[in-house]
């Protein structure tokens, strides 16, 4: 029978909307816990400064008119809308909330793809564009290769630098999470070619360079894992394995490709099945360097997510890192791990790879979404040797700089690790919970910090559960064939938890 979904957030019931509903799942969604004495209530607000909704208000189903009407008009200008799934009202969007066009109202626990770092029209990040002492800022993008800004260094240094990895200092900005990985290897290959030649270009290089020949365009090969993703650009796309419709048509390089762990979770109950899995994947690493080698075509470099994001959130263990910089360094290859989904404190760590003790810092790390800026931070002996070589007309963005820092003083202030910590803990709990309850349904509940995910029995049935939670007023995201995905901002609490997994029960029920 169709009763309501009720918000709690505010800590009085109100009804949003019509949706089946089971009156006892409710009281289980807010038993979630790790440990009872330290829980806060779900309905407390830990962030009370942040000025939001009290819940989802639903007027449409999603599509509303207003969107489907303007979707006409941007397919008349783009004809490229076919992913487009409604318009944004971001005037009235706040905190956690997305408003639509229509007025509909969702909790957000996707981020525009994991990428607005701390909510809708934050307060600390609105203060940045107000600020008139920015307004330079905002009106005049330079050329920063050529004619960088007299504030830049600082800026660099307050936002970037402040949040670099442990033992890496040095960061290029770039334009997005592609251009970010491209870019860091160019700068692999140039090392690579110096170690290679122990000096500079030959005149044969020189003269070879520009006709797609070698030795100046060297035949040097990449290697990636099955299901990774790492952006569109041609090179970032023969390293991307995780969609047919992002490679289909695509003349890409013929590169090798190794198997990514597939593990069993909860992971420290599947200890030995996993370590003999990631074994597995780590002997095929080796026999493909084995391969390219033979073929004249040496890996140097080896990249790697640190959580296959878009593949269908798939972890490794601290182990299989290692071994794969270990891998790295025995054949002289760069290690390049793209942070570009898991930095910014998402799993809880600014970084996800400071979780796993690394003997030495990864020789690359890309960033890009959460942080607003892209780009990528390296070691020192891969500086790019002479000028233009890294290099495009606008090599990032300065006022995402700014905003960057704003977000980063605020992280620390509102020491929102400990938000992404504890809703962390709530979101994989409830959804362990809600597995153990419709184990027809559910499976593989797994993710640090908010960066969680939870499989589904097939590809229809999770986009089916993506659009009704939608229309039931929280919007989910979904990754590689059959997996619901979570990327809350950093201020998703306890009780936006509390709510989405409301939401996520009565849309189980009612399948
Ligand atoms: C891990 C990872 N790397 C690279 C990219 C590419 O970033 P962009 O879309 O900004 O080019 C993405 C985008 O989703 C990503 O998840």
């Amino acid at each position: 029978m169709a009763r309501y979904l009720y918000s709690l957030s505010a800590g009085i019931f109100r009804r949003v909307r019509e949706l089946p509903f089971n009156p006892e799942s409710t009281t289980r969604c807010l038993s979630f816990t790790a440990d009872k004495s330290k829980e806060p209530r779900a309905t407390e607000n830990i962030l009370p400064h942040i000025v939001e909704y009290d819940g989802p208000l639903m007027t449409t189903a999603v599509p509303g008119p207003k969107s489907r009407e303007l979707l006409k008009s941007l397919d008349d200008v783009t004809k490229n809308v076919e992913t487009v799934q409604y318009f944004v009202d971001f005037e009235q969007s706040l905190g956690n909330y997305i408003v639509d066009a229509d007025g509909n109202r969702l909790l957000d626990a996707f981020m525009h793809i994991s990428s607005i770092p701390i909510g809708y029209n934050h307060p600390a990040v609105l203060d940045v564009v107000k600020n008139p002492a920015n307004l330079s800022v905002f009106a005049n993008r330079p050329a920063l290769g050529f004619k960088p800004s007299k504030e830049y260094p600082a800026q660099l240094t307050n936002a970037l630098v402040s949040v670099a990895p442990r033992g890496l200092k040095n960061v290029q900005t770039m334009m997005c999470g592609a251009c970010s990985v491209e870019h860091a290897l160019k700068q692999t290959y140039m090392w690579y070619r110096a170690k290679e030649r122990g000096g500079p270009p030959t005149q044969e290089d020189l003269e070879t360079c520009l006709l797609n020949k070698q030795p100046g365009n060297p035949k040097y090969s990449v290697l990636s894992f099955d299901g990774s993703f790492h952006g569109r650009t041609v090179a970032c796309l023969s390293l991307s394995h995780s969609k047919i419709a992002h490679r289909i048509d695509i003349p890409t390089l013929d590169w090798p490709i190794a198997p990514f762990p597939r593990l069993q979770y909860p992971l420290d109950q599947f200890e030995q099945e996993n370590r003999a899995e990631e074994d597995r994947c780590l002997a095929e690493v080796y026999s493909q360097i084995e391969r390219q080698k033979k073929k004249g075509e040496p890996v140097v470099s080896i990249i790697v997510e640190a959580i296959q994001a878009e593949g269908g959130d798939n972890h490794a263990t601290p182990y299989f890192f290692k071994q794969l910089q270990n891998i790295s360094k025995e054949i002289g290859a760069s290690f390049v791990l793209d942070e570009v989904q898991t930095g910014c404190l998402a799993t809880g760590t600014f970084w996800a790879h400071e979780a796993w003790n690394l003997p030495e810092p990864p020789d690359f790390v890309c960033f890009s979404k959460k942080m607003l800026t892209a780009g990528y931070y390296f070691k020192e002996e891969f500086r790019p040797v002479g000028a233009n070589r890294v290099f495009n007309t606008w090599m990032g963005d300065p006022p995402k700089v700014l905003l960057l820092e704003a977000v980063i003083n605020q992280i620390r202030k509102d020491n929102l690790q400990d938000v992404v910590k504890m809703s962390g803990q709530y979101l994989l709990r409830g959804l362990e919970e809600l597995q153990a309850r419709y184990p027809h349904i559910l499976s593989r509940a797994r993710g640090v910090g908010t960066f969680c995910a939870v499989d589904c029995t097939d590809t229809d049935t999770t986009l089916k559960i993506v659009a009704a939670m939608r229309n039931g007023g929280v919007q989910i995201g979904n990754s590689g064939a059959r997996s619901l995905r979570f990327r809350p901002a950093l201020i998703f609490q306890p009780k936006h938890v509390a709510i989405l997994l409301e939401n996520l029960e009565a849309t189980l029920e009612a399948l």
